[in-house]
């Protein structure tokens, strides 16, 4: 008996319509999904010259049988759903019966398919959209379907393909999107030469990531778990009847040092749909608000659940986007996600020159897979100071995918500080690190060392200080350095936020009120936030054109940096070019007011403040990086010293 029928004009009119088919990987993209629909347990991706001249994937799913073979090529024929309603509540990744008539439309096609329990199997050839043959097969259970020559009859679109490397970059990113998603399912992607992926089923997220990623990365992670839950907004709200919606998270994001300088390295996936979401990407944002310098982007691998009826996945003709019934409610929910998992694990970055050594070591003693595999000039984006040692799956990772690619910022500020620090290039996220094909760790525990986090920095212990500036500290966990400055802006930080939304920040009067004169951009600035000022301890009243008195500051600034920390209030205000939310104001004046009162860099400090500021700074919420994102900690672990001597 046929599965799939025809949708009834109406419903198929509802179908958000548009080209299906854009490059290779979109037809590898339509293929994984329907194997996947298809419940297949393995699913085999062969790819030669970048999917341009054949694409075949092979699935041990339910297969077809002989009619649905020859349906499955109708337009709008789809077993997955059949009313109008049906689409509310989309339970499979396909729905709209296109894929295949699009893919054989522009290619030729060969399908190969047995359904369970039917002796025999069918074969059914298309060329450029024309049936060429139809016949019977002795085949496996399961489908495969080989798609030669793509747009070998559209010339025009054929021209706009890119070179042969960066469409294999674009297939491997999204198999390996999809390996990420489906952790239950066997992902193997080869070319004519190599063996690019090979994923033997596992049972947990994080053994997934794993074997895609390696262990550096996963270290360089924190899990992400809420829910499934019921959220909505309050309380109070909820007494109101104010919406309440279904969900959950789970995933990994990255540790605060690591720092992007776009956001090629963000994973989003609903209801195990790979998406590209604004509302998602912002949740993301505002959970690394004061957490990383703004213009960088983390890695984040983000699985949202929610009912199907709430979530619209009719919205793009690529189903690449979705619409979530209660949008405020789930950027909320991501955000406290995210939020919570970096408070709890407060990660702490270790010393960069160690991590890299034992990164580079890694990547190069990594299988010969991995050299030359693939250039990855052409498919990275990012700049980085320090040349990748070779290609693999991850630099792959780089090209983006189906994910949203972001210009790089312009502003030099990220770039001077990862220089700085050297960060972006020595993330182990970023460096690569490809999987062992034909011998998955499946069942070896993910983790060997764990990094410190949570309670680690407890019981500090100061023995003094480099240069007056950093203060060196030991405890059972090992040896730190930590920035007397960025600590204590971190401690200020915490300690002015909380105060702001108690409603308890007082300012100190100054002896003799200070005047300033303000451009007219900081004058308009100035009136439509000095309400916020006020609640912050600023009184700043203006005198005559362009002049501005300040009679008051903030608790614990000198009076000679009241002006200086009013400017760049205002400058900071005005650069951000768009209407800016009460948090994220406040959080811009308490970063401002902490960095101008923390104790500076070069100021010799004795052992009591140094222990008063280490205790202090054990009890914020996050320990790890200052408020502009710099890291304020470094560690050095009792193992890594042990092994530096080689004692282990
Ligand atoms: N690998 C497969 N195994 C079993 N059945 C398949 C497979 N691929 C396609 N089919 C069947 O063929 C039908 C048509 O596939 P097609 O991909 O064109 O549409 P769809 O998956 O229903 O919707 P969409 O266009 O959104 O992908 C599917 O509904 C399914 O019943
Ligand atoms: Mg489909």
């Amino acid at each position: 008996m046929s599965r799939i029928r025809i949708l009834a004009e109406n419903v198929a009119n509802r179908i958000a319509a548009g080209e299906v088919i854009e490059r290779p990987a979109s037809v590898v993209k339509e293929l994984l999904e329907n194997a996947l629909d298809a419940g297949a347990r393995s699913i085999h991706i062969e790819a030669e010259s970048g999917g341009k001249r054949l694409i075949r994937v092979i699935d041990d799913g339910c297969g077809m049988n002989h009619d649905d073979a020859l349906l499955a090529f109708e337009r709008h024929a789809t077993s997955k759903l059949q009313t109008a309603d049906d689409l509310l509540s989309v339970a499979t990744l396909g729905f709209r019966g296109e894929a295949l008539p699009s893919i054989a439309a522009i290619s030729r096609l060969r399908l190969e398919t047995r359904a369970l329990h039917e002796e025999q199997g069918t074969q059914v050839e298309f060329s450029g959209g024309r049936l060429l043959n139809v016949q019977p097969a002795g085949v496996p259970t399961g489908t495969s379907i080989s798609v030669s020559d793509i747009f070998y009859c559209v010339p025009a679109r054929r021209k706009f393909l890119k070179s042969e490397t960066t469409e294999l970059g674009h297939i491997a990113s999204l198999v390996t999107h999809y390996a990420l998603a489906h952790p239950e399912v066997r992902f193997l992607l080869k070319t004519s030469s190599q063996l690019i992926l090979d994923c033997a089923p596992v049972d947990k997220l994080s053994e997934r990531v794993y074997q895609v990623f390696g262990r550096q990365a996963l270290d360089e992670l924190v899990e992400i778990s809420a829910g499934p839950q019921s959220v909505t907004s309050t309380a109070a709200e909820l007494e109101a009847g104010a919406p309440v919606a279904t969900v959950g998270v789970r995933g990994f994001t990255s540790r605060p040092e690591v720092q992007r300088t776009n956001r090629n390295g963000i994973y989003l996936f609903v209801n195990r749909r790979l998406v590209r979401d604004r509302l998602l990407l912002h949740a993301i944002g505002e959970a690394y608000r004061n957490l990383t310098p703004s213009g960088v982007f983390p890695v984040v691998l983000l699985f949202l659940e929610l009912p199907y009826a709430d979530v619209d996945v009719n919205v793009h003709p690529a189903k690449v986007e979705v619409r979530f019934r209660h949008p405020q409610l789930v950027h909320d929910f991501t955000r406290d996600a995210l939020r919570h998992a970096l408070s709890n694990a407060r990660p702490i970055p270790g010393f960069p020159a160690v991590r890299a050594v034992a990164a580079t070591m890694a990547a190069a003693s990594s299988s010969a897979l991995a050299s030359g595999l693939l250039p990855s000039s052409p498919l990275s984006r990012d700049t980085r100071a320090i040349p990748e040692p070779c290609a693999g799956i991850p630099a792959m990772l780089r090209s983006g995918g189906v994910v949203a690619e972001e210009p790089k910022p312009s502003g030099a500020h990220d770039r001077a500080f990862s220089g700085r620090l050297g960060l972006h290039s020595e993330s182990a996220l970023d460096v690569p690190i490809p999987s062992q094909p034909g011998a998955p760790p499946t069942g070896e525990t993910p983790r060997a060392e764990t990094l410190p986090g949570s309670d680690a920095i407890a019981d500090l212990k100061p023995l003094g200080q480099v240069n007056a500036s950093f203060i060196v500290a030991v405890n059972g966990e090992g040896l730190w350095i930590i920035d007397q400055h960025v600590a204590h802006e971190r401690v200020l930080f915490e300690r002015h936020l909380r105060a702001r939304r108690e409603g308890e920040l007082g300012g100190q009067r100054l002896l003799v009120p200070t005047l300033v004169e303000l451009n007219p951009r900081q004058l308009a600035t100035l009136e439509q936030i000095n309400e916020e000022l006020r609640a912050n301890g600023f009184e700043a009243d203006p005198m005559a054109a362009r002049c501005v008195a300040i009679h008051a500051a903030p608790a614990g600034i000198a009076s000679g940096d009241a002006e200086k920390l009013l400017f760049e209030i205002l400058d900071g205000v005005a650069r951000e070019n768009r209407v800016i939310s009460i948090e994220s104001l406040q959080a811009k004046i308490a970063a401002s007011t902490a960095c101008h009162a923390a104790i500076k860099i070069n100021t010799p400090l004795d052992a009591t403040k140094m222990e008063w500021l280490l205790s202090e700074l054990a009890k914020t919420e996050y320990p790890m990086s200052c408020p502009h994102g710099r890291p304020v900690l470094l560690h050095y672990s009792v193992s890594e010293i042990a092994r530096a001597f080689k004692r282990t």
